[in-house]
């Protein structure tokens, strides 16, 4: 028998269908990540794969998460402890399906007899998904009073999708592609692998589902026939062709890639963010870039960077989890992890700036400097071909060309080198940490410079030049006379 649901109005979930909020609150999710994916030919489970630079399941999180999911469980299985350390942390409660048994196995293996209200259960592997979808199809389900729902939508190339079978106009049954006679196999209505069903329903006819099919496993599909056949009410809901797109293997991997990476542009491009050639421009979800900021071709965004207004970036660069002030400009080619960049400063061409490296406003770094764990003060510039390590750079610093931090010492150990606001460091200089050098201070081209210099200070340390005035013709001469005896 189904429990009626009580009569407080905060737990009745039926005709409440003009306030959506409270029956997305009332909302449990089951998403089916067991399985194994072996069309992917991939060693990693099918779920995890990144598209645009997320795992596919957490797409499928986020989605009922948007849409306001309280309860979110996920069926895990094939490559359980990986998929675990991945979902876990997005406050979802795993639970296991020990043996691939079908998507009606992998639901019971979720306990939904402990749910109360509508249940939505979905694939894993539909990356997508948006929130407005989902708030669509709740709505439609409420508004239909129905015991069990499929969602359904109508595609050009059905393949081996399950198909949505009417019969005047109602709907019967899902059949599997792999039992369906040639005539169901033209129908073009298939299942999108989405459900809604009464926690009840679930209860009573989850246990009816048997496995004789051609694969010997548990459909889930096969809870709508059973459910029409014991006269409760069941509807097909009808979504756009993008929330049935499942990925089963690498091609369609890619194009789920290609799709979400042009709706990220798009989104940005509506902000005014320019882009000279969006199809090569590759900007992840979370990247925020500001508006008037112009990215040029084969520019890739990637994590939880943010990039400012007014910003140039230039052909070639790559930047994860990289934040930019206002009007960067980054020149081709520029590499940036984890740096922070402030307003106005130019970095590049060839530039990489490693972890824990802040950029000061209006400073400049050029081509082939590298910086690890360095802050370097604002209108500071390095302008060539200088690695700087552990270091701390003033204000209105001048490295020259070719210096070098030699942070790494015999013990293994790794050293600061500290330098003071409006420091002159000539070219060829290299700092051995640790040491430390006084503002105002003025290092000499090509020194080795291995103790603290103080303020205002000139510190040279190199070799004395030697000139030996009119040494290359008594050269010449010395040799010729060494020939001469020796003859
Ligand atoms: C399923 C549907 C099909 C639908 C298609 C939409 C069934 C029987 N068929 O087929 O009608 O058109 O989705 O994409 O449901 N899973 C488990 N445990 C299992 C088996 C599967 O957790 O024992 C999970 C998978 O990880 C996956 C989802 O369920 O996320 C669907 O499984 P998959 O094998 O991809 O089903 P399809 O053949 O695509
Ligand atoms: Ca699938």
């Amino acid at each position: 028998m189904r429990m009626k649901t009580t009569s407080s109005a905060s737990n009745s979930t039926e005709n409440s269908s003009k306030n959506n909020t409270k029956n997305l609150a009332d909302l449990s999710v089951i998403i089916l990540a067991a399985g194994k994916g072996t069309r992917m030919k991939s060693p990693l489970p099918k779920v995890l794969h990144p598209v645009a630079g997320v795992p596919i399941v957490k797409k499928v999180i986020d989605a009922v998460k948007g849409a306001g999911a309280t309860e979110i469980r996920v069926v895990v299985g094939h490559g359980e402890a990986l998929v675990r350390k991945v979902v876990e942390p997005m406050g979802v409660t795993c639970y296991t399906q020990t043996n691939q048994w079908g998507t009606a196995d992998a639901v019971k293996s979720a306990d939904p007899d402990s749910l109360k209200g509508n249940v939505l259960i979905l694939n894993g592997d539909h990356p997508l998904l948006e929130p407005i979808d989902i708030e669509k199809i709740l709505r439609e389900f409420n508004e239909t009073q129905s015991a069990v729902a499929v969602v359904s939508s109508v595609v050009k190339e059905p393949g081996s999708l399950g198909r949505i079978v009417r019969h005047r106009g109602d709907l019967r049954a899902i059949v599997e592609a792999a039992d369906a006679s040639g005539e169901t196999l033209k129908i073009r209505e298939i299942n999108t692998g989405i459900y809604v069903a009464k926690s009840d329903v679930l209860a009573s006819y989850l246990p009816k589902i048997e496995n004789h099919n051609s694969k010997g496993e548990y459909y889930l599909t096969d809870i709508i026939s059973i459910c029409q056949e014991s006269g409760e009410k069941v509807t097909a809901i009808v979504a756009r062709p993008s929330v049935g797109f499942g990925v089963n293997n690498q091609v369609e991997l890619a194009k789920a890639t290609r799709l979400l990476f042009a709706r990220k542009r798009k989104t940005l491009m509506e902000e005014g963010v320019l882009m000279i050639d969006p199809k090569t421009t590759y900007i992840e979800e979370e990247v925020e870039v500001g508006p008037g900021t112009v990215l040029y071709p084969s520019v890739y965004l990637r994590g939880r960077t943010k990039v400012g207004a007014y910003c140039m970036i230039e052909p070639g660069c790559y930047l994860a989890h990289a934040q930019l002030a206002d009007g960067v400009h980054l020149k081709a080619y520029t590499y940036l992890e984890n740096a922070t960049i402030g307003a106005k400063a130019h970095i590049g061409p060839f530039a990489r700036l490693r972890p824990e490296t802040e950029i000061g406003p209006e400073a400049h770094v050029g081509n082939f400097v590298e910086m690890k764990k360095t802050r370097f003060g604002a209108r500071s510039k390095a302008g060539h071909l200088t690695y700087l390590g552990d270091a701390t750079i003033g204000e209105d610093v001048n490295i020259g060309c070719g210096t070098i931090t030699c942070n790494y010492a015999v013990d293994r150990k790794k050293y600061r080198t500290v330098i003071g606001d409006r420091v002159f460091v000539g070219s060829d200089t290299q700092f051995v940490a640790p040491v430390e050098i006084g503002s105002d201070s003025v290092i000499g081209s090509g020194s080795t410079i291995t103790k603290d210099v103080p303020a205002k200070a000139l510190a040279v340390a190199r070799g004395k030049q030697v000139v030996k005035e009119n040494w290359v013709p008594k050269q010449a001469a010395d040799s010729q006379k060494n020939e001469d005896a020796g003859q």
